[in-house]
């Protein structure tokens, strides 16, 4: 953009936005207005796939947990996961300690200052990126996430689709231009939460609207059909079969090793399936996978079908409970636990949905 283009487009646009959020903008979450680049870093790693009502508790969970870097750098990864448990994408996570691990003992806990340098952590994106740059650092960079995106096609109209390679540029470029550069940090975070508390995805509170008068979508009737999307999702379906293998009052859980949104957590063994299963192929199936012996168990409840819909996934899936009778010869990489000790082990909500159930504890044992 021009620079003569970029300040009509920043003409009214920011005063407008800028004006919302100082007389009308009521919301309050509490890493806004924070300065600690380490519970700014946190708080956007919660809140990559996760919404911000979801993301409050984890996030003052850890800040109470780990009120520093230092303190999350040295606690043993099964704490941090237990804490993390029930957020989903286990991968941040991960990373999260890969970086708090680096930050505290390579940089003697002293956060990057620079974009550069946060970029280059672990687990931090463009959009991470610019959010700890400018929130923290008070640096112009411009957030774009999905409420950025969606102000941003409305109010000016853009019908190239966000995930395309040409939107994205396009839009980065918008917002680039938009920025206020003396306030960096307050005008993200106040675009932010104007996508997200009045022009929200459905129903947006375009009645009160500041940008009423040169909102296009709103003039065009369009609200519903902007931002567009290139791709359409696909859900996949997938069939969960969990055997909770119960011997000597213990059960076998181990640790997810597959390269997936779940690894790292404990689970039960699983057979997975693309379609539905009856009981017998399932046990005919447990039995291939040598988890247990034809005649040397029996059959101790079958629970009710639970379900799960991730962003691409719909998951269905039961637990099948069995007494092992005689040995087991489960590998090495099984673990053998008792209940009281079950509330230790990080699972994916699937499983804990299950455990959870009302007496679903008592009803492994
Ligand atoms: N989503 C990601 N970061 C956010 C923030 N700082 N405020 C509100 N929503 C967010």
């Amino acid at each position: 953009m021009k620079n003569n283009s970029r300040e009509q487009a920043q003409k009214t646009f920011v005063p407008t936005l800028l004006r919302w959020n100082k007389e009308k903008n009521t919301r309050q979450m509490p890493w806004k207005g924070e300065k600690d680049p380490y519970k700014i870093w946190l708080s956007e790693i919660i809140l990559q796939q996760t919404r911000v009502e979801q993301g409050l508790n984890y996030y003052n969970n850890f800040i109470k947990t780990f009120p520093d870097i230092h303190k999350l750098a040295k606690a043993a990864d099964e704490k941090v996961f237990k804490l993390w448990e029930g957020l989903g994408y286990y991968s941040r996570c991960r990373n999260l300690l890969v970086t708090a691990r680096y930050i505290s003992k390579e940089l003697n806990g002293k956060f990057p200052d620079n974009y550069e340098d946060i970029r280059k952590l672990k687990g931090v994106g463009p959009y991470t990126a610019a959010a700890i740059s400018s929130f923290a650092f008070n640096l112009p960079y411009a957030v774009v996430d999905g409420n950025v995106f969606r102000v941003l096609a409305r109010i000016y109209g853009i019908t190239i689709p966000i995930d395309s390679t040409d939107g994205k540029k396009y839009f980065a470029t918008l917002a680039e231009n938009l920025l206020d550069k003396k306030q960096p940090g307050y005008y993200n975070q106040a675009i932010m939460d104007f996508g997200a508390v009045i022009c929200k995805p459905v129903t947006p509170l375009c009645s009160n609207c500041g940008f009423k008068k040169i909102c296009s979508a709103f003039i065009n009737n369009k609200i519903n059909e902007l931002p567009v999307k290139e791709k359409k999702i696909s859900i996949k379906k997938r069939w969960f079969y969990y055997l909770v293998l119960e011997y000597k009052n213990e059960i076998a859980v181990r640790q997810r090793i597959e390269k997936d949104i779940w690894q790292d957590l404990y689970e039960f063994p699983l057979i997975e399936a693309d379609k539905e299963m009856d009981k017998k192929n399932i046990l005919k199936q447990a039995e291939k996978n040598k988890w247990v012996h034809k005649g040397k168990y029996e059959l101790l409840a079958v629970s009710p079908l639970f379900k799960q819909q991730l962003s691409h996934q719909l998951i269905a899936g039961q637990f099948i409970k069995l007494k092992l009778k005689g040995n087991h010869d489960l590998e090495s990489n099984w673990i053998w636990v008792t209940k009281s000790r079950i509330g230790k082990f990080a699972f994916p909500r699937f499983i804990n949905q299950y455990l959870n159930e009302k007496g679903g504890q008592q009803s492994l044992f």
